[in-house]
């Protein structure tokens, strides 16, 4: 069974653990306690048969909605998990009134850019070296709701 919940306490220590499994550079425990506090921030993760296998969140700026985190546990990728979390934020972001989701990923991070375009977003700039551990740029991403 599959479900969709706001992310809360309960699950703040799953998720974290997910987190360093997933990026070179992961966010601490405190950040994603500082994010739970942010009444802009807006976290679900995605159970299956109770397990946390992925989580995603966003930040609403203004009237816009930076997506700031991904991630699904490698045993479960490329079955549709990251699709659901991200079509979970953009039914968020359309509820709140936002102009659209934009995103800055790896340039070498291929699933996820290729998961962002499946979903309607766009390649609009680039940020130079970015990110690091290693060093590489940002490709920035836009999907503007008034476009689809
Ligand atoms: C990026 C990530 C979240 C994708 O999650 P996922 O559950 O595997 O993605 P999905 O199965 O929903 O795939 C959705 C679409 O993305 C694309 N995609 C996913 N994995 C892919 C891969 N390895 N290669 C190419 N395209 C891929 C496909 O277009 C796919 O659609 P399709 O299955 O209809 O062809 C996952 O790879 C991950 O956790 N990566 C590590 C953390 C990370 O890089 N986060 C992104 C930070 S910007």
């Amino acid at each position: 069974m599959i479900d969709i919940l706001p992310l809360t306490e309960e699950y703040l220590e799953e998720t974290y653990q997910l987190e360093k499994l997933s990026f070179s550079e992961p966010w601490s425990r405190m950040t994603f306690i500082k994010e739970l506090e942010n009444p802009h921030s807006h976290y679900y993760i995605l159970l299956k048969d109770e397990k946390l296998i992925g989580y995603a969140g966003m930040l609403a700026v203004l009237d816009e909605g930076h997506i700031m985190n991904i991630a699904v546990d490698r045993a479960f990728r490329g079955q549709g998990v990251g699709k659901q979390l991200v079509n979970t934020l953009l039914d968020k972001a359309r509820q709140l009134g936002l102009i659209g989701l934009t995103l800055e990923v790896r340039s070498s991070n291929r699933p996820a850019i290729s998961l962002y375009e499946s979903l309607g977003f766009v390649n609009v700039g680039i940020r130079k070296d970015y990110y690091h551990y290693p060093l590489e740029d940002g490709i920035i991403m836009w999907n503007y709701f008034a476009d689809s």
